[in-house]
C-alpha cells in the first residue's frame, strides 16, 4: 500500500525575524494506511511546525509533502484548502470552533463541506458527540463549554468528515484524567477502525497509545521505531482507558 502522508528532505526556515530559524530540518517521513503515530521531542523542536507543513497551514521552505499519492508542497492556497477539507482532520492546541453555531452544526460542517449527505452528515456527528460524552450539549455554543468540552468537540469536528489523516498537535493538552480518557479512548477506536493518526504529545504515556514514535530533536528525525505491544495486542499499554 501507498503511504497516506509522504515527506521528502522537508524543510522549514522561518525567516521572519532578525536571525532565520530552521525550524524543520530534513524530514523524510513515511506514514501508512491506518498507523498510529506519536511524534515527541523537546520544546522547539519542530514538532508543530511538521504538522502544520502536513496540513497546508506553514508553507514549507523546500522539500517536498505528498498526501494519498498526490504532491502537495505546490499546491494553490485555494487548491489547499479544498484538499484539507476532504482529506485531513485538524485537532490542534487552539480550537478555532465557531462560535456563533452550536456544538452540533460545528461537528457537522466539515462532513458537509466535505460533500457527506445531511443525513449521513447528522449521523456521524451523533455518533461523534455520542462517543466524546457531549451529545447533551449539542444545542450549546461553544463559549458556554468548558475547555475540555471544547476540545473534545474539537476532536468530533476533526473526525466529522472521516479525513485520510487526523493531524493532532497535543489533543490532551488542557485536559483532565476524565477528559484525557474519553479523549484518548476516541482516538484508539477510531484508530482502530483504520483512521490514520499524526499525534504529537509531550505525554509518553499518551504517545504509548500510538503503533510507532517518531522523536524530533532540534528539526531531524532521531529516532522512529514501533512502539511494543503488551502479548495481548492491546493498544494503549500504558493508560487504562476503560
Ligand atoms: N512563526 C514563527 N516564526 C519564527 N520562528 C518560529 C515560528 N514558529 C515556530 N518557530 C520556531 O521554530 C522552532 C520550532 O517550533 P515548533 O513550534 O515547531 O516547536 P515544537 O516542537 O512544537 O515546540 P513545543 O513543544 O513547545 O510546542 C522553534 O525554535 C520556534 O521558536
Ligand atoms: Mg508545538
Amino acid at each position: 500500500m501507498n503511504p497516506v502522508v509522504k515527506t521528502v528532505s522537508l524543510v522549514k526556515i522561518y525567516s521572519g525575524g532578525a536571525v532565520p530559524v530552521p525550524a524543520v530540518r530534513g524530514v523524510d517521513l513515511q506514514v501508512e494506511p491506518g498507523e498510529f503515530v506519536a511524534i515527541m521531542g523537546p520544546s522547539g523542536s519542530g514538532k508543530s511546525t511538521l504538522v502544520h507543513m502536513l496540513g497546508g497551514l506553514d508553507a514549507r521552505t523546500s522539500g517536498e509533502i505528498w498526501l494519498d499519492d498526490q504532491r502537495v508542497d505546490t499546491l494553490s492556497e485555494s487548491a489547499w484548502a479544498l484538499l484539507r477539507r476532504k482529506k485531513i482532520g485538524f485537532m490542534f492546541q487552539f480550537f478555532n470552533l465557531v462560535a456563533n453555531m452550536t456544538v452540533a452544526d460545528n461537528v457537522e460542517l466539515p462532513a458537509l463541506l466535505a460533500g457527506v449527505s445531511p443525513k449521513d452528515a447528522r449521523e456521524r456527528r451523533e455518533h461523534l458527540l455520542g462517543a466524546l460524552n457531549l451529545s447533551e450539549r449539542a444545542d450549546a455554543a461553544p463559549g458556554q463549554l468548558s475547555g475540555g468540552e471544547q476540545q473534545r468537540v474539537a476532536l468530533a469536528r476533526a473526525l466529522a468528515n472521516q479525513p485520510s489523516v487526523l493531524l493532532t498537535d497535543e489533543p490532551t493538552g488542557n485536559l483532565d484524567s476524565r477528559n484525557t480518557r474519553d479523549v484518548l479512548r476516541l482516538l484508539s477506536d477510531v484508530h482502530k477502525e483504520g483512521q490514520t493518526i499524526i499525534m504529537v504529545t509531550h505525554d509518553a504515556r499518551v504517545a504509548s497509545l500510538a503503533d510507532r514514535l517518531v522523536s524530533l530533536f532540534d528539526g531531524e528525525i532521531v529516532d522512529d521505531g514501533r512502539i511494543a505491544r503488551r502479548r495481548t495486542g492491546t493498544a494503549g499499554a500504558v493508560i487504562d482507558l476503560r
